[in-house]
């Protein structure tokens, strides 16, 4: 059993809490939650007590050097992923970090060199990428079901105009790195990496993006794939995956609940479900421990080569749509 400390008490990490909890109950112990740590002590306890955790930090230092803790869940804004991975590798922590990893790709390349020579592991907690919906969609694809898939729609958004660490260019904010990730990792994980990318984006008046395209091309394939993410609208969320003999629509690209595939004269033909989930956190937790277990680095749902293109790929986009962050 690893011993799993959660950092950052917030949104995300009661979603994580509840999963750990829930895989606990029905007899997964491959981890157990063993520390929580908050800027304030008084939520740390209460989160702590909420979820059953033993000890309770008020400040990330403690967790920092705890010698017990095997692996760390970074569940912060985007801005202090890279200090915080940088403090846990320093402390011989392993880390299992939200998405985005971090805010640009050079942060990451020295997060991952740094594992490679501590030899300890860190992976990017991009759930989709872990799914078992992500091989259902790939067996489909190869299936032939739909003929050679040409084309990939895909968009996220919901109206996040209240959350703060999406409209404040200090904390990483604007779509791309907070939605925008999924459509771009949808497409990536169904055609691979494109030869170009055209992007373009509306700002907000602190200069990060609320609403963005983007277009992949693949030259030699003629394959395309056109993605949107918004933090001002609710999007339905649909990826779709356009084929010469059909086309399949996945419900929800942010923890896929369903493919329906149609056939070219538009009759639904197949409809799989995704397996009954605990919250679809479970396997990225269960695949980095069983890493960790192993004396893997990385885990091969989201190699550290891919965490580098999907990092650098989400520059070069920033870099058209002309959004540089003050830290930068
Ligand atoms: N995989 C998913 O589906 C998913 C969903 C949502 C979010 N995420 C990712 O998870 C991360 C956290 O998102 P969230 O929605 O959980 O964030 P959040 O609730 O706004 O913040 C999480 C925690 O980070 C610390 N924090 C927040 N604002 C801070 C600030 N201005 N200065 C210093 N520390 C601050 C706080 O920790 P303490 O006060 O406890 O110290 C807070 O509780 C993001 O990178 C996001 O991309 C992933």
């Amino acid at each position: 059993m690893l011993n799993f400390a959660i950092l950052g008490a917030g949104s995300i990490a009661r979603v994580m809490a509840t999963t750990i909890n829930k895989m606990n109950s029905s007899g997964n112990n491959i981890v157990k939650l063993a520390a929580v740590a908050s800027r304030s002590l008084d939520k740390s306890k209460l989160f702590a007590s909420e979820f059953n955790i033993e000890k309770a930090y008020g400040s990330y230092d403690e967790l920092y050097n705890d010698p017990s803790i095997d692996l760390v869940y970074i569940a912060t804004p985007h801005n202090f992923h890279y200090e915080q991975c940088k403090s846990c590798l320093q402390h011989k922590k392993n880390v299992l970090c939200e998405k985005p990893f971090t805010v640009n790709v050079k942060q990451a390349k020295e997060l991952l060199d740094m594992a490679a020579e501590k030899k300890l592991f860190i992976t990017e907690g991009i759930w989709t990428r872990y799914q078992p919906m992500r091989r259902i969609i790939d067996d489909e694809i190869k299936s032939g079901i739909i003929g050679h898939p040409m084309m990939v729609t895909a968009n996220l958004g919901y109206n996040m105009t209240r959350k703060e660490r999406l409209l404040k260019p200090e904390l990483a904010g604007g779509a791309l790195l907070d939605v925008g990730i999924y459509a771009l990792n949808f497409a990536n994980m169904i055609l691979g990496d494109p030869d170009e990318v055209d992007s373009s984006c509306i700002k907000n008046a602190s200069g990060v993006d609320m609403s963005n395209s983007v277009t992949f091309t693949y030259k030699d394939t003629a394959k395309m794939a056109v993605l949107c993410s918004s933090a001002l609208c609710v999007s339905d969320r649909f990826g779709m995956i356009h084929g010469s003999e059909g086309f399949i629509m996945v419900e929800n690209i942010n923890n896929p609940q369903s493919l329906k595939v149609f056939d070219k004269a538009y009759n639904l033909i197949k409809e799989i479900k995704a397996p009954e989930q605990l919250t679809g956190f479970e396997y990225e937790v269960e695949e980095s421990a069983k890493a960790i277990k192993i004396g893997e680095i990385q885990c091969s749902s989201m190699p550290h080569e891919k965490i580098l293109y999907m990092m650098n790929l989400m520059d070069s986009i920033r870099a058209q749509m002309g959004i540089k962050y003050p830290f930068e």
